[in-house]
């Protein structure tokens, strides 16, 4: 398990570059990435959430499989929006319903470097776009209202402190 960045710290806030290649590294950042996110039994992690700056991020969401995306691209987004809660496994404790897309359809490549493109809804399309977020140094409470965000990162910092 390695050490979750949680919000405030810096490596959140910014872009990460593309995996030019799927090598032994890659897929032992992976590996170890999936013990972190089942650590802290989350349903996604990104990789600049244990402080690498790749576009890298896996998932799994309860009755599916594992999945992993390697530089990913968002390529459709259905005109639907809808609101789902969201929580993050750097924002502790802190749940809010974001308003996103139903439906995406995603490139990516998979842990051997082999592209694939995925149709996703419901609970599935909400983690992807999360985690893609977090390549591009966005976290969920940025996709809040000013008022929202507000509300809740004090509630997130009483809690911190306490
Ligand atoms: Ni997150």
């Amino acid at each position: 398990m390695i050490e979750l960045k949680i919000m405030g710290d810096d490596v959140l806030k910014r872009q990460s570059s593309l995996v030019p290649k799927v090598d032994k590294k890659v897929r032992d950042l992976i590996e170890a990435m999936f013990e972190t996110m089942y650590e802290g039994k989350g349903l996604g992690l990104a990789a600049p959430q244990i402080g690498e700056l790749r576009r890298l991020f896996i998932c799994q969401i309860p009755d599916d499989q594992p999945r992993i995306f390697v530089n990913p691209e968002i390529v459709q987004t259905s005109e639907d929006q809808v609101l789902l809660e969201e929580g993050c496994l750097s924002i502790p404790g802190v749940y809010a319903e974001v308003l996103r897309p139903r439906q995406v359809t995603v490139q990516a490549w998979n842990e051997h470097g082999k592209p694939f493109t995925i149709n996703a809804d419901g609970l599935l399309s909400r983690v992807i776009q999360h985690e893609l977020d977090h390549l591009n140094g966005v976290l969920f409470v940025d996709r809040l209202n000013e008022k929202k965000r507000q509300r809740i990162l004090k509630t997130y910092t009483k809690k911190v402190s306490a």
